[in-house]
Parts: C-alpha cells; sequence; structure tokens
C-alpha cells in the first residue's frame, strides 16, 4: 500500500514513493491535500495558505499565514539582470519555452538557494519559485506581447498580482477585479498538487540526483507542457472552437470512439480518475461565474463543452472505459474568458503547480533514505549477438 515494489531481491526499485502531501481516490473521484477536500479548500481557503498546507502539513495559525504571506510577497521582484535574458527570446516564442528557459536560469541568478544539503538553503529556494513564478509568467506573456513589463506589487494579494502584472500597463490604472481574482486564486488552488503525475515524477527523479532545485522545476515545467498532460487547457479550448456548435458535437465523438483516428477527446479522460475529477466540478462553477461577470454567460464554448459533457457521460464508450471531464476540461474557457491568449493556459497551470512540485521535492531531498531514482526497464531487444563486419552485411 505505499507503493514501494521490489523486482527482485538483489533490486529494491521505488517505481512509486511514499508521500504524505495529496492523496487521490480515482474510484471516488475523491482529492485530499494533507487531508483536507479540494472542494472545502476552493470554497474556504486561499492559495497562499493552501500553499503553507502543502510545504508545511497543516493549515497555518494567523500568525504564521501573515509571516509566510509577508516572506513570499517580499520575493516577487526579478534579479534585474533577467530582464536580459528574457529579451534573448523570440517575440513569438511560445510562453512555455520562456518559462521553463528562465526557471532552468533562476540557479545562475539565486546561487545562493542552491545547495540541497542547506535547509535554510531550501526554504528560501522554495519561497523563492512560489513568488517568482507569477512574475516570470505574466513577464514572458508581456514579452510576447511586445508590452513593457509590469513589476508586482505589495499591496495586492498573490493572484490579484498576476492578474495586475499580466493585464496593466503604463498609459492608465488598471484595477484587479475581485471577482476575477478570486476566480485565478481558485484555478491556482485547484492546480496546487495533484500526486504522482508526470511532471511531479519528473521533479522527484530530477531531484533524486541531488540537482539544483529551480533545475528540477524546470524539468517539471518542461514535461507538463505536453497536451497529455498540462498542455490538454489550451488543447481542449481550441477543441471546443474547433467544435464551434453542439450540432458538431457527434461527428468529434465518432472520432474520439475511432481507434484508427488519433483525435481524442482534450480535457477528458485521467490516468487515476475513473470518476469525475472533484476538480472539474469546481471549475465548472468559476466558468460559469467568471462569464456571468463578462457577460458572456451564453458563450458558445461553454454550451458546447456542457454539451458534450451530458453526450460523452451518457455514451456507453465513454461510460464502459470510465471517462469523465478532467481539470482542464473548463479550465480554458475559464482563462480565455479573463483575456489569456490559449498559449498562457498552460504557463498558469505551471505556476499554479509550482508549490506542489516544490512540497514533493522538499519531501524527497529531506527523506534520509532517499536514494537516486532508477526506474527498471523490462528488456524486450536483441539477445547478445557478434559483430558483422560492415562487408558481411
Ligand atoms: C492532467 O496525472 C495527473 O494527475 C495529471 C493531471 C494533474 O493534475 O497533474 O490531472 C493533469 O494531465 C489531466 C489530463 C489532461 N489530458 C487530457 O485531457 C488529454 C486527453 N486525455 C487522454 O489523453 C487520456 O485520458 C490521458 C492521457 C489523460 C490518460 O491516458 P490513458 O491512461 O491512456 O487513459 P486511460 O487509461 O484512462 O484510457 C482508457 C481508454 C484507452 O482506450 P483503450 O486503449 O483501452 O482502447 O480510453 C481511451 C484510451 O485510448 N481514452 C480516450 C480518452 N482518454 C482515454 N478516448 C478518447 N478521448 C479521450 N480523451
Amino acid at each position: 500500500e505505499t507503493g514501494m515494489f521490489t523486482y527482485d531481491p538483489g533490486f529494491t526499485s521505488t517505481a512509486s514513493c511514499e508521500s504524505t502531501i495529496t492523496f487521490i481516490d480515482g474510484d471516488k473521484g475523491e482529492l485530499l491535500y494533507r487531508g483536507f477536500p479540494i472542494d472545502q479548500l476552493a470554497e474556504n481557503s486561499h492559495f497562499l495558505e493552501v500553499c503553507y498546507l502543502l510545504l508545511y502539513g497543516e493549515l497555518p495559525s494567523a500568525a504564521q499565514l501573515e509571516d509566510f504571506e509577508m516572506r513570499v510577497t517580499r520575493h516577487t521582484m526579478l534579479h534585474e539582470q533577467m530582464v536580459n535574458f528574457f529579451r534573448g527570446f523570440r517575440r513569438d516564442a511560445h510562453p512555455m519555452a520562456v518559462v521553463c528557459g528562465v526557471v532552468g536560469a533562476m540557479s545562475a541568478f539565486y546561487h545562493d538557494s542552491t545547495d540541497i544539503t542547506d535547509p535554510w538553503q531550501r526554504e528560501v529556494a522554495s519561497i523563492r519559485m512560489i513568488a517568482k513564478l507569477p512574475t516570470i509568467c505574466a513577464w514572458a506573456y508581456k514579452y510576447s506581447i511586445g508590452q513593457p513589463f509590469v513589476y508586482p506589487r505589495n499591496d495586492l494579494d498573490y493572484a490579484a498580482n498576476f492578474l495586475h502584472m499580466c493585464f496593466a500597463v503604463p498609459c492608465e490604472e488598471y484595477v484587479v477585479n475581485p471577482v476575477m481574482a478570486r476566480a485565478m486564486d481558485r484555478i491556482m488552488t485547484l492546480h496546487a498538487d495533484h500526486e504522482q503525475n508526470a511532471s511531479t515524477s519528473t521533479v522527484r527523479l530530477a531531484g533524486s540526483s541531488n540537482a539544483n532545485p529551480f533545475a528540477c522545476i524546470a524539468a517539471g515545467v518542461a514535461c507538463l507542457w505536453g497536451p497529455a498532460h498540462g498542455g490538454a487547457n489550451q488543447a481542449c479550448l481550441e477543441m471546443l472552437q474547433e467544435i464551434g456548435t453542439v450540432d458538431q458535437i457527434p461527428e468529434y465523438i465518432r472520432r474520439a470512439k475511432d481507434k484508427d483516428d488519433p483525435f481524442r477527446l482534450m480535457g477528458f479522460g485521467h490516468r487515476v480518475y475513473k470518476n469525475y475529477d472533484p476538480r472539474a466540478k469546481v471549475m465548472q462553477e468559476t466558468a460559469k461565474e467568471v462569464l456571468e461577470l463578462v457577460g458572456v454567460e451564453n458563450d458558445p464554448t461553454l454550451q458546447v463543452a456542457q454539451e458534450l459533457e451530458r453526450i460523452a457521460l451518457e455514451d456507453e464508450y465513454f461510460v464502459e472505459k470510465k471517462l469523465y471531464p478532467n481539470v482542464d476540461f473548463y479550465s480554458g474557457i475559464v482563462l480565455n474568458a479573463m483575456g489569456f491568449p490559449t498559449s498562457m493556459f498552460t504557463a498558469i497551470f505551471a505556476l499554479s503547480r509550482t508549490v506542489g512540485w516544490i512540497a514533493q521535492w522538499k519531501e524527497m531531498v529531506e527523506d534520509p533514505v532517499q536514494r537516486i531514482g532508477r526506474p527498471r526497464q523490462l528488456y524486450t531487444g536483441a539477445a547478445r549477438r557478434e559483430y558483422v563486419n560492415v562487408e558481411d552485411r
């Protein structure tokens, strides 16, 4: 039940790992952060409090929360020389390419928090990444649209600060709508951690070699980018926009079931959930709130999504294979309504998941018995054979 597997008497491989951070019951569609249900946290908590919970294992007291928020707030600025780093990218680079590059480069700017054997440096690196990822993602967006960087502000909360850095311009005051900020905060909470998904496993494996924390998080960003993983929110909205109207849905359902057609319903299915992803339920409610705020409650993509979900959940193929909407099914609709281009969707997933990657990385590097990861393989290649000279082949 710990997920530890022994392949043979002489070799114990951690094909999985032991963790106390996040629990998923895929059959029941349950997700717990340190034992607390995700829907209760989304409703009653806020992202920085959830960060504290994931990092330290308990909900903070008021004083602990105030201190943590102050420490994060005071690390939101980037080393000014990183501005030149951003300017080295092409303007049309995908934001995830920029985020992956800049996060990986952080060890070159913050080398006083790269020694993983020093608890203080581990703590500072963790706070720095939680604090700086919104700035990095916002600046990647600003750079892609040719607008000047907007610096973080200490008078705004975490989600509002991110929205301000994305949408404010020097020419006029930008006031963050509190409903938008609350919706963004909830999106960050929903994406904060998800036990041993592909990108978190990547971070753990990179961390098991004692690589510096910034390089490990950059590896997680790279893995998350894939359309089968974190890139699904971008792919899902583009799919909904391609479907266009509800009368086109049956054709896409047919294609999704056709084994000869590589098309899959983006935002549907999951490696673990064989029931409704609890995050998708909260995300659907958030989508309705944001669309109503921006006055597009009749947004065609939401109508297509809701009708697609209704049809799919009644279709025997999806029922038999236990395919339900996942977190990415509605998140793209919300982010699109907020004004983000699809190219920013996975970057927002990455900044939200950074705390989960860090919590899992810290848990692993602070485990006194952890060893370098070495997943086993099942060799199915050629048996031993002798070399053949080229003239004899
Ligand atoms: C995330 O792991 C995590 O925790 C990830 C994540 C997180 O928070 O970190 O939750 C975030 O990555 C969510 C998933 C986002 N990806 C997508 O929405 C892309 C579309 N989904 C599929 O690519 C797929 O469902 C996966 C990749 C998510 C899961 O792949 P699996 O493990 O192959 O899916 P499965 O075992 O549940 O599939 C069972 C069957 C398969 O058919 P058979 O081989 O048994 O005949 O259902 C089929 C699949 O081909 N299937 C689909 C489908 N998803 C699975 N068929 C059509 N459309 C789909 N979306």
